[in-house]
This record gives C-alpha cells, structure tokens and sequence, in this order.
C-alpha cells in the first residue's frame, strides 16, 4: 500500500503558499493513502525559534491540518521531536550522503545567505532529517511545494545509496507529490521571489490567520502592471499549463491568477478565459471575495482551536504514539542491516 507523509515547520506565519501548495493538497490524499502528517520541530530549530514560541507554533500547525480538513483519526498528525525515530534514522543517513551533495543545495544556500560559516551544522543537514522523515515511515509519496524538490531528490539518492551500499531492496524510492494551480506561489509585492514568512513586509502574504479585512486590503494592495488581464493565449500547447515566457513577462498577473485557480478549483484555462480583457480592479475583488470566502473558515477554525490547546495536544500525543508504533520497527531493522550488535 502507498503510503503519504509531509512536514512543515512550525515557524510561525503559516501562509497561503504553505496552503495551497502543500496542506490543502494533504487533505484529498486521505481518501485514498494512509497518510501521516507532522510538525517538524526538529527542523524549525536548525534557525533560532523563540523557546517560549514553539510550542504555540506547533499546535498553529496543527490547528491548520485540522481546520483544513485533516482528520486525525484516519490520518496520523504528530510533532516530529516525540518520535526519536526521526533523529536515529537522520544519523545512519548522515553516514550515507555525501558532502558534495549536501553542497549543492539550493535552500541551504538562500538560508545561509553570507554568513555561511556562521550557519548552524543542522541547517546543512537538514536535507538528512528530512529524508530520515520520510523513510523512517517507508513512505512512497511526498506532498509538498515546488521549493522542496531538491530535497526530495535527495531523499531518492539516500534510498538508493542505502540499498545500494547494503544490498538491500529496504527503502522505497519516494515520488514526490506537485500539484495543484499553485505549486508555487509568489509574494504579494514582487512576483519573482517565493511567498515566505521571512520576508519583512507583511503585504507580501496572505497569512491564514488574518481576517477578512487584512485579506482583501492585502490583495487590494498586490502589485500588479498597467495591462488588461490575460486569455489563453498565455498558455502552452498543451493547453493547461502557463508559458514560462509569459509568466517571466508579467510575474505579479499570473501569480494572482494562478492564487485564484487554485482557490476556486477552476484550471488555468477556465481562469484566464474568465477575466480576459478584464481590468485588475475588477479582477482583485473577485480574487478578495473568493479569498475570503476559503480562507475566512478556516482561519477562523485555527483560531477557535489555537484557543484549545487541550484537544490540540491531545491529537499530537495520539499522532506521536501511532507513528512510533510504526517508525521504531523501521529503525530497528534498519540498525540489523547496518550490523549495530543488540539491533
Ligand atoms: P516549509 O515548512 O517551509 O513549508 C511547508 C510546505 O509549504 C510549501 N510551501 C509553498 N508552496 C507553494 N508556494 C510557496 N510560496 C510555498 N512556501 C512553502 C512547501 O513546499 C512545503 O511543502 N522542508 C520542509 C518541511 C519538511 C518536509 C519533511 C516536507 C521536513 N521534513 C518531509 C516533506 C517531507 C519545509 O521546510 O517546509
């Protein structure tokens, strides 16, 4: 059977880019995968979190699986630093990649910026934590944005070299899951550079706390250029995907356009044929309306439930057991293979 897992990191902010391209897309896997959600803490510290603001960050997280839609009794929902599985598996895999791949990824380099030789040893092996995530479940697909599949190529190369070096057939080798109209989703204010909760500006994202007023005075204020909206002849020949020359002229209109496709559940081309000729005024309170109209519930269920720390807490110890109960077997035996005595 297939099995689904995804992370994401309880750093605060959680965004319209963290929804569209992952979380939303966790919620219709359930149908038909075991799937296994978690709050990786383990990786949040690689850059310094505020002791007092972690937890509180993490039952965030998990506030925004449940109120998405995650349910926690047939999907697994826990916070990464309780299942030890995670930090024994990253060890062996530490052991298995190599220097010169870890040097080639991209994300370490945007986050290390200058100050690379400052960074912590953690955030260069973060690729190795989230393997070990990963394939400490076995698991076989990986929802997740466009900004993780470096990493998730990563996570193919230690399977293979595991098995490889070991001669073992023991680890999948996991396909990653990027779908959707917005797989990658652009800041507010700069269509060229990714949504993210590090930018400074608060205009830049649409956070999936922020009400109704901040939503729309948030899209009101998007950057957009002086033309009419697009039609179809922004995309390709296949007609269901937009041309990357397209987008690379006008960053911001497409980045709007695709925010609406995905939250409306319209393709593309439906999309642009709708707002065709149309000027941005008009098209922006569309865009805020139906913003509203997805996001409003759903901030407001994480609000009711950030508010219950209880219930949260209780699901994230239920998770943790249930995913130990599956993540430790995997470990032992990977020790075996590797030939740890008492494995
Ligand atoms: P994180 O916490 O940065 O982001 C969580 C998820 O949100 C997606 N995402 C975006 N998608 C579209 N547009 C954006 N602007 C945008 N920003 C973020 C990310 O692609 C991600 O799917 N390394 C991961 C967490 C992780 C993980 C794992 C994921 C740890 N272990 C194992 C999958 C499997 C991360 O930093 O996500």
């Amino acid at each position: 059977m297939s099995r689904v897992f995804s992370g994401v990191q309880p750093t605060g902010d959680l965004h319209l880019g963290n929804y569209l391209g992952a979380i939303r897309n966790f919620v219709g896997l359930q149908d038909d995968h075991e799937c296994i959600y978690c709050v990786v803490d383990m990786h949040a510290i690689t850059v310094w979190q505020d002791p007092a603001q972690l937890a509180p960050h993490t039952r965030e997280v998990a506030s925004a699986f449940l109120a998405s839609g995650i349910d926690p009794k047939t999907s697994i929902i826990f916070n990464q630093s309780r299942v030890s599985a995670h930090a024994g598996l990253a060890w062996v895999f530490n052991c298995v990649a190599r220097m010169g791949w870890l040097n080639r990824m991209t994300q370490f380099k945007e986050k290390a910026g200058k100050h690379r030789e400052n960074a912590s040893v953690g955030l260069y092996v973060y690729p190795n934590l989230m393997a070990a995530d990963i394939l400490a479940y076995k698991a076989t697909h990986v929802p997740v944005g466009e900004d993780q599949k470096q990493h998730l190529e990563l996570t193919r190369d230690i399977a293979i070299k595991f098995n490889n070096d070991f001669g073992t057939e023991f680890f999948p080798v996991t396909e990653p899951l990027i779908f959707g109209e917005a797989t990658r989703v652009m800041s507010l204010r700069d269509g060229t550079k990714k949504m993210s909760k590090s930018d400074p500006s608060e205009y830049s994202r649409i956070n999936l706390t922020d009400g109704a007023d901040d939503i729309a005075t948030k899209i009101r204020k998007a950057r957009t250029d002086p033309n009419e909206l697009p039609g179809t002849e922004a995309l390709d020949a296949d007609g269901t995907t937009l041309r990357s020359d397209a987008v690379a002229e006008r960053p911001e209109a497409f980045n709007l356009i695709s925010i609406y496709a995905a939250l409306s559940g319209q393709d593309m081309a439906a999309t642009l044929d709708q707002f065709a000729g149309a000027q941005f005024s008009t098209f922006k309170g569309e865009l805020a309306d139906l913003s509203v109209a997805k996001l409003g519930p759903i901030g407001a269920e994480m609000q009711r439930l950030m508010a219950d720390p209880g219930h949260v807490d209780g699901v994230l110890a239920d998770g943790a057991e249930r995913a130990a109960a599956i993540a430790e077997p995997i470990l032992r035996d990977v020790h075996k293979i590797v030939g740890f005595l008492g494995a």
